[in-house]
């Protein structure tokens, strides 16, 4: 029997960690033979409503599920820490971009930046959700200085996954058929999905996609599909983000499949010229639980252009958090 795997989910009441925990103990991450321990953080008021989710992971007799830790403090919640998934933020309105939030959501990533740097363990691995994704992460990431900054991200993999499926269904094939698509920059409508270098059935994607379809089409469904999913449910994603969050975390620490690669936000080391030290969202590969950016892509005026729209973004949020960066 393996040594469980201690998971902390924030924002453990919320709607995307309900369609993440009955996921994560029945082994869609980890496997079927890893024993998991859930802690689980809340805000003091959502305790109540956290205790009855509790309840019914309970109620799955989920053979991998060892222990349920529920708490409001996150010195508590994250003690002793393999990975965490920080979800626990609030999400945003119709109408509102996701950078109205940085007022309302950055303090938490202050906060839980420390308390990850006192409890969790030496290698936790971190994942932020809770919007705006990048900049929370800068902001966890700097509040944690004895964790290696490599083991903070954020999540552009619904971008992604988005980017993906767009093209299959355009091009009608099956979404196996799509590789090399990526997403940079921010987890915002200037976010930038690139298909110069995507492939579709082994073949270019832009030999077989219109240029019409590409720019005035498939860019901005990408950019502005979390706005309309709001528009339309009613309510930001839900089971997609929770779905993409356990594809970022597989990825991260199984390996990306051989000729295909994802997009991860991670803090830049300058490549492509962008900013180092901004959480930027980038192609990579990884392996051995260790990414790696993919390098010598061929960047045009097209894509240099959305690139540093995309960065300027970044940098103005950046600014707007100075006073809670190291
Ligand atoms: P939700 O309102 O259903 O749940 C959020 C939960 O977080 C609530 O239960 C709330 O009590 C809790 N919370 C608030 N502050 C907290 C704190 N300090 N510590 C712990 N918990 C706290 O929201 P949701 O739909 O689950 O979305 C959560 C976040 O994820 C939002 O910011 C949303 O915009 C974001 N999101 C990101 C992506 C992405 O692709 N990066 C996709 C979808 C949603
Ligand atoms: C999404 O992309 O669905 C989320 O970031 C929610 C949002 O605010 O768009």
């Amino acid at each position: 029997m393996k040594t469980p795997a201690h998971i902390a989910v924030t924002g453990a009441a919320g709607q995307i960690s309900y369609a993440l925990l009955f996921r994560l103990i029945a082994g869609d991450l980890l496997g079927d033979d890893q024993p998991i321990v859930l802690h689980l953080l809340e805000i003091p008021e959502a305790i109540a409503g956290l205790d009855g989710v509790k309840m019914e992971l309970i109620d799955c007799a989920a053979p991998l599920l060892h222990d349920v830790v529920v708490s409001d403090d996150p010195y508590v919640a994250f003690e002793n820490a393999d990975l965490a998934f920080l979800i626990g933020a609030k999400p945003r309105g119709p109408g509102m971009e996701r950078r109205d939030l940085l007022r309302v959501n950055a303090d938490i990533f202050a906060v839980q930046g420390r308390a990850l740097n006192a409890s969790a363990k030496r290698t936790v691995k971190t994942l932020v959700v809770g919007n705006p994704a990048n900049t929370n992460a800068l902001i966890a990431q700097h509040n944690a200085p004895e964790l290696p900054p490599e083991n903070f991200s954020a999540m552009t993999r619904l971008d992604y996954n988005r980017a993906k499926s767009q093209v299959a269904m355009h091009c009608r094939c099956p979404v196996s058929e799509i590789k090399r698509v990526i997403i940079w920059g921010n987890h915002s409508t200037t976010q930038y999905p690139d298909l110069h270098h995507a492939l579709v059935r082994g073949k270019p994607a832009l030999d077989k996609l219109e240029w019409d379809w590409y720019e005035k089409d498939f860019i901005p469904t990408v950019q502005n599909r979390g706005a309309v999913v709001i528009q339309t449910r009613g309510k930001s994603s839900a089971a997609s983000a929770a779905n993409a969050a356990l594809d970022h975390m597989r990825d991260w620490l199984f390996g990306t499949p051989a000729g295909d690669w994802t997009s991860m936000t991670i803090l830049s080391d300058g490549s492509y010229g962008v900013t180092p030290g901004l959480m930027f969202s980038y192609p990579v590969k990884t392996e051995n639980a260790r990414y790696q950016i993919v390098q010598n892509l061929e960047i045009n005026e097209f894509s240099r252009n959305r690139l540093q729209i995309t960065e300027a973004e970044l940098l103005a949020e950046r600014e707007a958090v100075r006073h809670l960066l190291r």
